[in-house]
């Protein structure tokens, strides 16, 4: 419903305009487990993840690989049910809302950007950016619109028609953000967003992020292995033994070169 502009400068990081009463809690996980039945077998995944994301903050997740990071995105994203635990998104408990509230939940303040960026084929761009806003209720013409902005934003203004078979790994990527992005939500989960991509097409969507978190104030999760790209973040957790726990610096290697 909201008309939303991409360019507003919102009360972002220094408009201390009005009187804020703080960080506004954006997402929250609570004593979350997560086990999986395999045959007999019951594999415990998450164990007692916490984890508190306020609007604007920048959160990057690290972990070997198998240790839950994929799990714990899809729990918070309620794309998936906690074994035990609590995920409140915006004050909401996921655990109170039915199937179709999730949906609507994640279509109205989350953004995803999957480890593999999940475009449907036979749409082009544009369609597959538009997707969203369509589902939210938006008309056809002001969807196009805000697609075909969003595109630019994320340097695919000329892309818009191709589908994703047409385009490179890393456009195929930018495609996935800016459709994650094009209904500004509060908050987008990206597992491994980059992973695929070489260090020129990485860093450029770092600084796209970054832009938008500066400009709309949007929380990000980002599950990396870039450990510069993570140390330029607000706060790096590790995964490990299905907890989250404070990275105690990665050093070794100086300032992020
Ligand atoms: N649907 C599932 N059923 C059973 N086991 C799963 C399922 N999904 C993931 N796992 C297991 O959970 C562990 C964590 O997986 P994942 O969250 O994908 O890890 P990461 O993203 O950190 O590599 C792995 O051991 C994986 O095999
Ligand atoms: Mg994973």
């Amino acid at each position: 419903m909201t008309q939303v502009p991409l360019s507003t400068s919102t009360t972002a990081s220094n408009g201390a305009i009005n009187q804020d009463p703080g960080p506004e809690l954006m997402l929250e996980c609570r004593h979350l487990g997560k086990v999986y039945s395999q045959g007999p077998e019951e594999v415990m995944v998450l164990e007692d993840v916490n984890l508190q994301v306020f609007a604007g903050e920048r959160i990057a997740i690290v972990g070997s690989s198998g240790s839950g990071k994929t799990t714990l995105l899809n729990l918070l994203g309620g794309l998936d049910l906690p074994t035990k635990g609590d995920v409140l998104v915006a004050g909401m408990n996921l655990a109170s809302l039915n199937e179709t509230q999730r949906g609507q939940m994640r279509n109205r303040y989350l953004g995803f950007v999957y480890q593999f960026h999940h475009l449907l084929g036979e749409f082009t761009a544009l369609e597959n950016v538009c997707m969203p806003l369509l589902i939210a209720g938006l008309d056809v013409r002001r969807a196009a619109q805000r697609g075909e902005a969003i595109l630019a934003r994320v340097g695919l203004g000329h892309r818009l028609e191709h589908k994703p078979s047409e385009l490179s790994g890393g456009e195929r990527q930018r495609v996935a953000i800016a459709r994650a992005l094009v209904t500004e939500p509060r908050c987008v989960l990206l597992d491994e967003p980059t992973g695929n991509l070489d260090r020129h097409t990485a860093r450029e969507i770092h600084l796209l992020m970054a832009e938008l978190n500066t400009q709309l104030a949007t929380s990000f999760i980002v599950v990396t292995h870039d450990e510069e790209f993570a140390r330029s973040l607000d706060k790096v957790l590790l995964l490990r033994n299905g907890r989250l726990e404070p990275q105690v610096t990665m050093d070794g290697g100086a300032d992020g070169r």
